[in-house]
């Protein structure tokens, strides 16, 4: 819908269809330059974030404005460390499980049946929580049984997340009188939603208690690198470290989880790309366990990431607010190409979606699927690809997230050596909540590498 205005509208246009104040919606590259690095200071992310998002992930990074924006990102960035992203055995270990997750082979066929989606999101959960909160504490959610504190956590998690997004698309524009007769009627008691919030934080503060309980211990320099015990350096207040720590794995946990998801559909219906990929991890390991720097350099790897970020970035659109009146450099005049006035408190969309799908950017081909696209040096994108966001709050999390999602393609095309699509489904079908996914899940047959 959305690609379809850009392309009858223009790539600038203001509308209130689903709101009652209006908004300017943008795909204009430069346009995104100025809100995000230029004319960073006259924007803010307003407070619907924080109204949405506040009653689980509280104040922090990715919720913050201004100076308290300033103080989490400088307790936060120097964790993300070379040291800690090259750490490949926290993945192994959570790859493992996911293996032993999967069900067992058709006795006849060999192949086993499975939908992926579900053990990737569980195992962005277990190696995000164990790299947030040490081995000890680490969630397993792919192996924990119902009831366990790693699956309260994950249902009141991914609860909480779906209804953020309902709450976002209802409690707006025309919708917003049934939000507040909502409100009215629910009155002091406790809803679904609220619980789910009080789950999460009833798991993590123990957690976050005992290890400032701890006694401070001179580290092992060979030991493994812990968000909680670097943060805890700078601060101990469990509050603050609560609010931090959900902050991130709610910016990293599902956004990684929808891109090995959203890749393993594309591979489930293109088996050229799936034996193109896997003979590059072939060659390139011979069975070995990857090792960081010659993984992050695999080209075919690479080029097939960037294409489903570009085709399905995880965070599909974003906003923010003007804090003063500015203007935009593009979408004003009769042509649209003169510069915009934006008044104080005007809220400006920009959909990464629609900009990666801009011909303008990526040429005609812009509407295909295309990892080879990434092989021409002529293709410098620059604002018109922004998967990561861009700017003073640029993803903290891209190395990150790019070396699990490299990761586990590699361990899979080395344990498997075909992958058959299962879904009937064979096209395209979008659920976009909180990021883009696959609203069918990704049903696949696996054939074990060396199996006849
Ligand atoms: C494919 C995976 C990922 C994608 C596509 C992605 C995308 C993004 C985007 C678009 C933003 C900007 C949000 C905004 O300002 O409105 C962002 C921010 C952020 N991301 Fe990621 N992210 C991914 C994975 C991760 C991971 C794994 C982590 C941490 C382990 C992480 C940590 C963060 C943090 C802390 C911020 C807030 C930065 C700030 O506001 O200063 N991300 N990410």
């Amino acid at each position: 819908m959305w690609i379809d205005r850009y392309q009858q509208i223009g790539k600038t246009f203001e509308s209130a269809t689903v709101s009652i104040q209006p908004i300017i919606f943008t795909i204009e590259p430069e346009n995104i330059k100025t809100i995000l690095a230029t004319d960073f200071d006259s924007f803010e992310l307003g407070s619907r974030r924080r109204t949405l998002m506040g009653p689980i992930v509280g104040p922090g990074i990715f919720s913050n404005d201004g100076a308290a924006w300033k103080h989490s990102r400088a307790l936060i960035r120097p964790n993300f460390t070379k040291m800690m992203i090259s750490d490949l055995s926290t993945f192994e270990t959570h790859f493992q499980n996911l293996l032993k997750a999967l069900p067992a082979a058709d006795p006849h066929s060999g192949l086993i049946q499975v939908d992926l989606m579900p053990l990737f999101f569980r195992m962005t959960l277990d190696s995000a929580s164990e790299t947030l909160l040490g081995s000890s504490m680490a969630f397993n959610s792919q192996l924990d049984l119902p009831g366990s504190a790693s699956m309260r956590f994950m249902d009141a998690f991914d609860y909480v997340q779906k209804k953020i997004h309902l709450r976002n698309v209802l409690d707006r524009g025309w919708m917003k009188p049934f939000g507040l007769v909502y409100t009215l009627a629910k009155g002091s008691k406790k809803d679904q939603f609220e619980q789910a919030c009080e789950v999460v934080h009833s798991i993590i503060d123990p957690m976050i208690l005992e290890f400032l309980r701890r006694p401070v211990t001179k580290k092992d320099p060979h030991s493994k690198y812990v968000f909680l015990e670097e943060m805890a350096k700078v601060t101990r207040d469990p509050l603050e470290l609560r609010y931090e720590i959900l902050n991130v794995l709610m910016a990293g946990r599902d956004t990684t989880a929808a891109l090995l998801t959203n890749t393993f559909f594309v591979l489930a219906r293109r088996p050229d790309l799936w034996d193109r990929v896997r003979a590059e991890v072939e060659e390139t390991f011979h069975g070995r366990l990857p090792e960081y720097e010659t993984m992050r350099n695999m080209k075919q790897v690479k080029n097939l990431l960037s294409e489903c970020l570009r085709f399905y970035p995880p965070v599909p659109f974003n906003a923010r607010t003007a804090k003063a009146n500015t203007t935009l450099p593009r979408g004003g005049g009769p042509d649209g190409k003169s510069p915009l006035f934006i008044k104080k408190g005007q809220q400006v969309d920009y959909h990464v979606y629609c900009l990666h799908r801009s011909p303008d950017v990526f040429g005609e081909d812009a509407h295909l699927f295309r990892p080879e696209r990434w092989e021409d040096p002529v293709l410098r994108p620059g604002w018109g690809y922004i998967p990561f966001n861009g700017g003073a709050r640029i993803c903290l999390g891209q190395q990150f997230a790019l070396t699990e999602a490299s990761y586990v393609l590699v361990r899979l095309m080395q344990e498997f050596e075909r992958m058959d699509n299962r879904d009937p489904v064979e096209a395209w079908r979008e659920q976009i909540g909180l990021v883009t996914k696959t609203r069918n899940g990704t049903s696949v047959a696996l054939k074990r590498a060396g199996s006849r």
